[in-house]
C-alpha cells in the first residue's frame, strides 16, 4: 500500500481524483480529519446540530494539504523539478512540505510582514526559498503566475488556479458526507482566494452525481469585513484583517465561488474582526478547538446569522475550521490571560489561586 501503513487520501477517493496509473501515490497522512459535534458551543449559540470539520489536523495544519498532495503528485508525474506559489502562509507551508517530500525545489512568494509566524517557519524549516515582497497576496499571485509562464526556468504553479489543487480539496466534502451519512443543511466556510468554497461545491455535486448523497447543502461563505471583495462586488485594493490568511482583495476563484453561492441557494457575507476574534475564543473555550483566526470566520458568520434568526436552531450545520491555531501564536498571545506566578510549592500555588489552607 504505497509504503503507507493505512489507506491514504489518494487511495480512498482516487476514483474521484485526476490521477493516472503513473501518478505517484504521495502521502504525508493528509485528510481523514475529525468532524466533531460541538455541543457546548452550539448550546451557547442556540444551535443543536453544530459540527466542526477540523482541517487543522492535516499534516501541515491546514486544508491545503488535500489539494497540494494531488498538485505535487501530478507535477512529479509531469517531470517538474521546481514548484512555486504565492501565499498568505498556509499554501506555502503545504507546498514546502510536499515539495520536500518529493525532492522538488520550492519557491514561495509572500507579502512581507503579513504572514503568521508559524506558517513562515514551516516553509523555512522545510527548506523552501522564501521571497518576501512589498505587496499583498494579490500582487504576489500576479508575480508567480508570470513566473510560471516564463520558459527560462520551468516551474509549476501550485496555487489553487492549478485545477489539481481544487480537485484534491473536493475530498473534504466527501469526508463530511461519509461521516454524517448525508450532506449537511449548511456548510459554512471562510473565503479568501475562494478556491475552497469552489472545491466543496464541486465535491458535493460530484458526490450527488455518484449517488452517494441525495441532497446538497447551502454554502455559506464568509469574508473578513476589511477584505470582502465578493460581498462588495468589486476588488479591494488594500485588504486588511486580523485574519491574515484571508487578507485577499481580488480572489482568483471569484466566479466559481459566486456560482457555488448561487447554485446552492447560499450566501457570501462579511464578518468583522471583532466577530472573528470572539468566535475564535469561543471555539477554544467552549469546543476545545484552537483554530486560526481566518477559520473562525465560518463560526462568526453562523453565529451572526443564527442571532439574526436566519438559521433554524436544529439545522445540521458544518463549519469548516481551515487551519490550526498554533500557526498564529501572536494573535493567540494577544488574547491570552497572563500566567499566574508562583513558587514550586503547594502553599505558594494555593495562595496564588486564592485557596485557603484547611485548618
Ligand atoms: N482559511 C485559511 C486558514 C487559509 O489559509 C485560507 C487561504 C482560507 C481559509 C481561504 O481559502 O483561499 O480557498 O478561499 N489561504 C491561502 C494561502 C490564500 O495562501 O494559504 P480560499
Amino acid at each position: 500500500m504505497n509504503g503507507q501503513a493505512r489507506p491514504t487520501l489518494l487511495d480512498r477517493y482516487g476514483s474521484f481524483l485526476p490521477l493516472t496509473g503513473a501518478t505517484p501515490r504521495l502521502s504525508l497522512g493528509e485528510g481523514f480529519t475529525p468532524l466533531v459535534h460541538a455541543e457546548r458551543l452550539g448550546a451557547a449559540w442556540s444551535l443543536s446540530n453544530l459540527w466542526l470539520k477540523l482541517e487543522g489536523c492535516n499534516p501541515t495544519g491546514s486544508f491545503k494539504d488535500r489539494g497540494m498532495v494531488v498538485a505535487v503528485a501530478r507535477a512529479v508525474e509531469a517531470g517538474a523539478r521546481s514548484i512555486v506559489c504565492a501565499s498568505t502562509g498556509n499554501t506555502s507551508a503545504s507546498a514546502a512540505a510536499y515539495g520536500a517530500m518529493a525532492g522538488l525545489e520550492v519557491l514561495v512568494v509572500l507579502p512581507r510582514g503579513k504572514i503568521a509566524a508559524g506558517k513562515l517557519l514551516q516553509a523555512q524549516a522545510a527548506g523552501a526559498t522564501v521571497l518576501a515582497v512589498d505587496g499583498n497576496f494579490d500582487a504576489a499571485l500576479r508575480v508567480v503566475r508570470e513566473l510560471a509562464a516564463q520558459e527560462a526556468h520551468p516551474v509549476t504553479l501550485v496555487n489553487s488556479v492549478n485545477p489539481h489543487r481544487i480537485a484534491g480539496q473536493t475530498t473534504a466534502a466527501f469526508e463530511v458526507c461519509d461521516d454524517l451519512g448525508r450532506a449537511p443543511d449548511v456548510l459554512a466556510i471562510p473565503v479568501g482566494n475562494a478556491g475552497n468554497i469552489s472545491a466543496y461545491w464541486a465535491g458535493f455535486r460530484a458526490y450527488r452525481g455518484a449517488g452517494r448523497i441525495d441532497s446538497l447543502p447551502r454554502l455559506w461563505g464568509f469574508q473578513a469585513q476589511g477584505a470582502a471583495p465578493i460581498v462588495l462586488g468589486h476588488p479591494v485594493e488594500q485588504p486588511e484583517t486580523v485574519a491574515t490568511a484571508i487578507r485577499i482583495g481580488n480572489p482568483a476563484s471569484w466566479a466559481t465561488a459566486v456560482a457555488a453561492r448561487d447554485e446552492s441557494g447560499g450566501l457570501i457575507e462579511a464578518v468583522s474582526d471583532e466577530q472573528i476574534l470572539a468566535a475564535y475564543r469561543d471555539a477554544a473555550r467552549l469546543a476545545g478547538v484552537f483554530c486560526e483566526p481566518a477559520s473562525a470566520a465560518s463560526l462568526a458568520g453562523v453565529r451572526a446569522l443564527r442571532a439574526a434568526g436566519r438559521l433554524d436552531p436544529d439545522a445540521l450545520v458544518v463549519c469548516v475550521l481551515t487551519g490550526h491555531g498554533l500557526k498564529d501564536p501572536d494573535t493567540a498571545a494577544g488574547l491570552a490571560a497572563p500566567a499566574v506566578e508562583a513558587e514550586a510549592t503547594v502553599p505558594s500555588v494555593m495562595a496564588a489561586l486564592g485557596w485557603q489552607e484547611r485548618r
